[in-house]
């Protein structure tokens, strides 16, 4: 079926999916996500085109121990949020970009592309039947997680006949909240040069893992990654973006093959333009802003992402030992960034961009 169709999926397991809703019980320490949402939706391609979906309670898949996605990673997935905080309606935030998002990464892993209409439905029907698990506090919200997987079980090497797009949910609190120390990776590189690394998949996130551990254990939250052709300039943070604010300027690493265009990163671009920040994309390099932190022209380097919303980082350190310190009670950049963010993603502010989607008719008064 083509991007344009019109995808109206169904509540097959109505009763099972009213009592799962029934019985679910949100605990009171949420972190990022850990709690599954009882609501999830499914739906499966085969023979050249998508079949209209189903919401059914969240449970075990059963799919092909062969299945290409668990052999050669043929998967791609997206990150984005609904928001209920104190009486506002159900909303989602620039949600389009991430279906697109996730057709740029499902082209680059000869996935089918999910139609808008079939991902649209998705995202708002699972957050409409988990609305009552939208935590109300600030910062706090239903983390969506669709994610498109190859389901055919062969070995040979080739694009995928069978394919499922899923959405689950968690209620979740922010990633990494407060500020975060990061290790300057150069030993390892995140993925290689090329396109890879600007599409969400998971073998971007895997590969970060090893570097992940060595910066665990050297008491680090994150690792910096430079890039991979020089390793000189900075790239990403593995699910976050990067920031500096630099003689009172904005800079973020200019997009390549191996960063992820962050939605949350173009919003930070486009919030601090109309706050009159100078905001600028460039090449990075790792040295000189060591050297920029050490004078103190750069005063605060900050993180971005969905999950993340902004984060300050403290400290950026050297597996040698050595440390740029940075002072979190000082990033005002950040501070004011995070502050514009969150109140339009949780409508205390006008939404002027056009940014917040509410949910629309066929979903109002379900699951409230
Ligand atoms: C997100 O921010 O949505 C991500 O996918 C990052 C992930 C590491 C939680």
């Amino acid at each position: 079926m083509s991007g344009s169709a019109e995808f109206s999926s169904s509540l097959p397991f109505e009763s099972e999916l009213a009592a799962a809703l029934a019985a679910y019980v949100q605990p009171e320490e949420l972190g990022f996500g850990r709690v599954m949402a009882p609501a999830m939706f499914s739906a499966h391609y085969s023979g050249g085109e998508w079949k209209a979906g189903n919401f059914e309670p969240f449970r075990p898949l059963e799919i092909s121990p062969a299945a290409k996605a668990l052999h050669y990673a043929q998967q791609a997935f997206e990150g984005h949020k609904a928001y209920r905080v104190d009486k506002q309606p159900v909303s989602l935030f620039r949600p389009r970009e991430n279906w697109k998002r996730l057709a740029r990464s499902a082209r680059h892993l000869c996935l089918p592309q999910v139609p808008e209409s079939l991902y649209m439905d998705a995202v708002f029907g699972v957050s409409a039947l988990n609305a009552n698990c939208i935590p109300r506090d600030s910062g706090e919200s239903l983390y969506l997680r669709p994610f498109i997987i190859a389901t055919e079980g062969e070995f040979g090497m080739g694009a995928s006949s069978e394919v499922a797009f899923m959405v689950i949910a968690s209620p979740s609190a922010a990633y990494h909240p407060g500020s975060m120390k990061v290790l300057i990776e150069r030993q390892e590189t995140r993925v290689a040069s090329g396109a890879i690394g600007s599409v969400k998949v998971g073998g971007n996130y895997a590969s970060a893992l090893h570097s992940a551990a060595r910066c665990a254990d050297a008491g680090f939250d994150l690792s910096l990654w430079l890039d991979p052709v020089h390793q000189r300039f900075v790239d990403e943070l593995s699910g976050m973006n990067f920031f500096a604010v630099v003689d009172g300027e904005l800079l973020t690493p200019s997009l390549g093959g191996s960063i992820l265009p962050g939605i949350t990163r173009d919003t930070i671009m486009r919030l601090a333009m109309d706050r009159g920040y100078r905001v600028r994309e460039t090449q990075l390099p790792i040295d000189e802003l060591l050297r920029w932190i050490s004078s103190g022209r750069c005063s605060e380097c900050f993180a971005c992402g969905t999950a993340a919303i902004v984060a300050p980082i403290s400290v950026l350190g050297e597996a040698n030992g050595q440390q740029y310190e940075l002072n979190p009670d000082r990033s005002e950049v950040a501070a004011v960034l995070r502050k514009d963010l969150l109140d339009i993603q949780e409508g205390r502010v006008p939404d002027r961009h056009g940014w917040v989607e509410r949910l629309p008719d066929r979903w109002a008064g379900i699951g409230h």
